[in-house]
């Protein structure tokens, strides 16, 4: 985004409100804005450092290839490239949609996809499809900011469920779901985004994903698997998406090229049993016809050339180095009690601070020293929750970048540390420890520094390795 200009809007007077206020929708009156969309005005100044978008790095394509598969577009297919195209989207992109999910060992059938004007979108239409006012849908805590506005926007009753580093707390669900049964609530679906989860960077455990997909099957429960990271791993085994799991019947899919090639053609995808496909695809015709016919293009002539895992290849060494630099960065920029999670693979670090921290306070100070992150509690429904939590970026730029803007947030952290030991005359301010994943524990049940605190399930509720302890 660096020396993209960004158009912001005035400020809407009060006087323009009450003129308009009258023809409002009630859905508005829940709408909310995206932390990363309000940021990005902020962030596309040349001197600030984003850790904040979830950017991957296009300065790695090589411009010689764009320019010449743009070229043979216009040579070959300027009409059709130039014109509508089909609602679910053209079956030569299906078909690269279905080498992608090859990859991952998933075998879809092409008539269930649909080309999305990315998977933002696919989230959207699974909303416009199943979500009415009130009812439930269920997603992780934290789970992906992009998702809470869709979920606002159709005034959902949105559950979140804790996560610790296995993913999504899948006896916490269960109880929900007893909870909901005992109401006469049937959740529209549970969202979860299983690999490298953003915000926290955590994935789910086989054996969570394995009763995920139970559940979902004894209840005929849909649960939307969104996983944009599944194929930006840096370590660690592959693990079977849900999708491949459950073969299709409850797990409704959710893709996108974005993080694997660019974010800025914007097509992604969903997949979903045919009677939910025939709904989302009336919805994306009121939606927007069609995604972009031109990228469809270019996203088949990409392929066509057979390269793209080597492409994806580069991106996982790049990242790795990246989330190498941040971890080693915040082990010494960031103070003793913080922790924070080692992701696997992905583009985010999930950080907590003590909880007399605000990251939203904190980020103005950030912004003062020309550094960005994503404030923990944009990935909460509940916005008192996550306050104490912010979301790291490692992708987007590199090493030298990292380095600095963990160490100016660093330094902004070390001043509320200092101030809040001169208000409260807290020596031991700084050995506060962070809370876990979420701070719904009481300051006084919070674990020590370095002991890990029992999870009500008997696992390891703590999600984050404490600073100085070896990365796996
Ligand atoms: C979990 C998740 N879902 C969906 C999206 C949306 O991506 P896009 O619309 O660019 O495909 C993102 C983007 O960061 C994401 O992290």
């Amino acid at each position: 985004m660096e020396g993209t200009p960004h158009r912001r809007r005035a400020h809407t007077s009060s006087r323009d409100l009450a003129r308009y206020a009258g023809l409002f929708a009630a859905r508005t009156g829940v709408m909310r804005s995206s932390a990363m969309r309000d940021l990005m005005a902020v962030t596309a100044r040349p001197e600030v450092i984003s850790l904040a978008g979830g950017l991957p790095d296009t300065s790695t394509f090589p411009a010689g290839t764009f320019a010449a598969q743009m070229t043979r577009i216009a040579q070959a297919s300027t009409a059709e490239a130039l014109q509508y195209g089909p609602t679910e989207g053209f079956a030569e992109t299906v078909d690269c949609i279905v080498e992608v999910m090859g990859a991952e060992g998933m075998l879809p059938d092409p008539d269930d996809v649909i080309v999305t004007t990315g998977g933002q979108q696919a989230i959207d239409l699974v909303c416009k499809t199943l979500v009415d006012p009130g009812d439930v849908v269920i997603c992780e805590a934290p789970t992906y900011p992009g998702a809470v506005p869709v979920f606002c926007s159709y005034q959902a009753e949105t559950i979140q469920i804790e996560c610790d580093e296995d993913g999504m707390r899948i006896e916490e669900l269960e109880a929900v779901l007893a909870r909901l049964d005992g109401e006469g609530k049937r959740p529209k679906f549970v969202y979860s985004v299983p690999s490298f989860q953003n915000p926290a960077g955590v994935t789910m455990s086989l054996e969570r994903r394995r009763r995920l997909v139970e559940l979902a099957r004894q209840r005929e429960m849909l649960v939307v698997e969104d996983s944009p990271y599944g194929l930006l791993r840096f370590s660690g085994e592959p693990l079977p998406p849900l999708y491949q799991l459950d073969g299709g019947d409850f797990v409704i899919y959710v893709g996108t090229f974005s993080k694997i090639l660019s974010p800025g053609i914007r097509l992604g995808w969903a997949v979903a049993p045919p009677p939910v496909m025939e709904k989302i695809v009336l919805g994306k015709q009121a939606s927007d016809l069609c995604s972009s016919t031109l990228t469809q293009h270019f996203v088949r002539e990409y392929f066509g050339e057979g390269r793209w895992r080597e492409y994806v290849a580069s991106l996982v060494e790049i990242y790795r180095d990246r989330r190498d630099t941040m971890v080693e960065a915040l082990r010494e920029h960031f103070p003793a009690q913080a922790t924070w999670t080692e992701p696997e693979g992905g583009l985010f670090i999930w950080a907590t601070l003590p909880e007399y921290i605000d990251t939203g306070d904190l980020l103005a100070k950030a912004l003062r020293e020309d550094v960005a992150f994503v404030p923990g509690q944009a990935a909460y429904v509940d916005e008192s929750r996550g306050r104490s939590s912010m979301r790291l970026n490692f992708s987007g730029v590199g090493a030298e970048e990292i380095r600095e803007g963990v160490r100016r947030i660093g330094k902004a952290i070390g001043e509320q540390v200092e101030l809040y030991g001169a208000l409260t005359a807290d020596s031991d301010a700084a050995s506060t420890p962070a809370p876990p994943l979420e701070s719904d524990m009481d300051a006084a049940e919070a674990p020590r520094p370095g002991v890990a605190e029992p999870a009500k399930d008997g696992g390891d509720v703590l999600p984050f390795r404490k600073t100085g302890e070896s990365s796996a």
